[in-house]
């Protein structure tokens, strides 16, 4: 019975990871890619590793803030959540995680 429910939670942990992926996904497609796609208005493009190391190395927590946040940095500005302030903080943070996964 222990057993069980140790397997059962962590088949909800890695459930939570899912969704949490997924999320990240979604709302980058709906709400980031305009930019980051290509790059447009400065933006560090997706995938593109060169220009994703130096954010990188702020650590996620800045990159987040920055996300939620907004912030203009020296090659434009990058709007609060990008935008869509209707999204929540969660959301826009696993778009983050999402780009930053892309250039691991
Ligand atoms: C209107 C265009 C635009 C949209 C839409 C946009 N971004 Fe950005 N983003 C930028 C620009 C421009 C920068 C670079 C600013 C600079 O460094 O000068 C940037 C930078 C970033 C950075 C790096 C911040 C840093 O500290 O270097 C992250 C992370 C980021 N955006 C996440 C997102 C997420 C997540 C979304 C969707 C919710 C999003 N962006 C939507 C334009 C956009």
């Amino acid at each position: 019975m222990k057993k069980l429910m140790v397997v059962a939670s962590a088949l909800m942990v890695l459930g939570a990871v899912n969704v949490q992926a997924d999320e990240g996904e979604k709302t980058y497609k709906a709400a980031c890619f305009v930019c980051h796609d290509a790059g447009i208005a400065g933006s560090p493009k997706i995938d593109d590793k060169a220009a994703w190391a130096p954010r990188i190395a702020q650590g996620l927590s800045k990159l987040e803030e920055h996300a939620i946040k907004g912030f203009k940095g020296k090659t434009g500005v990058m709007p609060p959540k990008g935008g869509r302030v209707d999204l929540s903080d969660d959301v826009v943070k696993a778009a983050v995680k999402y780009m930053v996964d892309r250039v691991k």
